[in-house]
């Protein structure tokens, strides 16, 4: 099946229910005009094969209590056996209601207050709130960013996690915002370096389907026994099938003593139900999602070519070439605009909501993230006002250099 069976050019009205993208909370009480490359969710309907399970499950009309349907684990493990070679037992998987749900248990059981946990900057901004609200130390290991594609740091990495209580890294694998698809190499070495100083990987892993071609997603249990052993895994179809809200996820445990450990704390946490509308997306979409999933990569495909080529036209505004995830990394520094000068730039003038570089660390100062998972017409729009507002600002010649200041 090609794109076109699937329309994805579909006029959808996002605030008909109350779209976190398009909401007040996150554009502003004056932000309905701004175009939203916020929040990282597709604008576009999930495939007709879940939609049409929801629809059979809402006409059978009794939503009492459930047990995991008979087709859920085998359409999960189907799904990571056939589209990344990674054999998955059943018995390893743990429900989640969502993946920082799993980062969050898994640091409170795997390691104590105060320990420090490792993260790689720029990276998903909910990492440092998990590590803060559980009275954990952020321990950041930047990565670095050479001709213009980010790296991990590994001499960084073996000198934070000598220290014995750093316990635990949260690997973005593949990696939000920068757009890397890690590579088995450096997943290697990266969990040689983890498994010798006693760090635990916990490996969120919700982009994994999505990648760009040439691109190919490491599953991080799949290294190796030791490294599988030492890693929690955390799963969702929600990026993949556009269904966040649904909270599906899981996270799979390879190692029985610590799946014992997690499971206990999801007991004493009663998060271990179910979502009957979750249960039946998630397997719909593991079971046929496939075609879908390959028609809308072609699309992101396809937008992201627009963009390359549009700023590729402009002098001010650099795109860091990402191999998955829908989310652009842009780099704005050429504008010399401080960070509030930027969000400024980029709201009043090109009326661009897009989540600022900060928000992913320090590392991320003077650039922001654009979510390209939308209406093509929608991006296209969002150019022309960036080529306007870029030019009624004037050239970067013309604008004082405050950036370093
Ligand atoms: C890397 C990463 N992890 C987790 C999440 C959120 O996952 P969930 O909604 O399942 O908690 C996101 C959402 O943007 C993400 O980018």
């Amino acid at each position: 099946m090609t794109q076109n069976t699937f329309n994805f050019d579909e006029d959808i009205d996002r605030r008909a229910v109350p779209a976190l993208k398009v909401h007040p909370n996150v554009l502003g009480q004056d932000g309905a005009d701004l175009f939203p490359g916020g929040v990282a969710d597709m604008d576009f309907k999930p495939p007709p094969a879940v939609l049409s399970a929801m629809r059979d499950r809402v006409a059978h009309g009794v939503f009492g209590y459930e047990a995991v349907p008979y087709g859920l684990l085998p359409a999960l493990t189907g799904w990571f056996q056939d589209r990344h070679g990674w054999t998955v037992d059943p018995s390893h998987i743990l429900r989640a209601p969502n993946v920082l749900n799993i980062l969050a248990m898994a640091a409170r059981v795997f390691t104590k207050e105060g320990d420090g946990v490792i993260v790689q900057p720029p990276v998903f901004f909910d990492f440092y709130d998990i590590i803060a609200e559980n009275n954990r130390r952020l321990v950041a290991n930047p990565l670095l960013l050479r001709n213009g594609r980010y790296e991990m740091d590994f001499a960084g990495l073996a000198r934070v996690a000598a220290d014995p209580n750093v316990t635990m890294l949260y690997l973005c694998n593949p990696h939000n915002p920068v757009g890397r698809v890690w590579m088995p190499a450096e997943l290697l070495q990266l969990g040689a370096i983890c498994r010798a100083h006693g760090v635990l990987v916990v490996s969120d892993e919700i982009h994994g389907d999505v990648t760009f071609p040439g691109h190919h997603y490491t599953p991080f249990a799949t290294l190796s026994d030791e490294d599988a052993r030492n890693s929690i895994i955390c799963i969702s179809p929600a990026k993949s099938f556009n269904i966040a809200a649904c909270c599906a996820a899981f996270s799979i445990v390879i190692d029985a003593n610590r799946r014992a450990m997690l499971q206990a704390e999801n007991s004493r946490l009663t998060v271990n139900k179910n979502n009957a509308f979750s249960n039946v997306a998630m397997e719909a979409a593991y079971l046929h999602g496939e075609p879908w999933l390959d028609a809308a990569l072609a699309y992101i495909n396809e937008n992201l070519s627009l963009v390359r080529s549009r700023l590729s036209k402009l002098n001010e505004v650099d795109m860091i070439e990402p191999e998955g995830t829908f989310l652009l990394w842009l780099d704005f520094r050429k504008l010399g605009l401080p960070p509030e000068q930027l969000t400024a730039f980029l709201r009043q003038g090109a009326k661009w909501a897009i989540t600022r570089g900060p928000a992913f660390g320090g590392e991320g100062v003077g650039f922001g993230r654009l979510n390209i998972a939308c209406k093509r017409e929608h991006l296209t729009d969002a150019l022309d006002r960036l080529d306007r507002a870029l030019e009624e600002m004037g050239r970067p010649e013309d604008v004082p250099n405050s950036f370093d200041q």
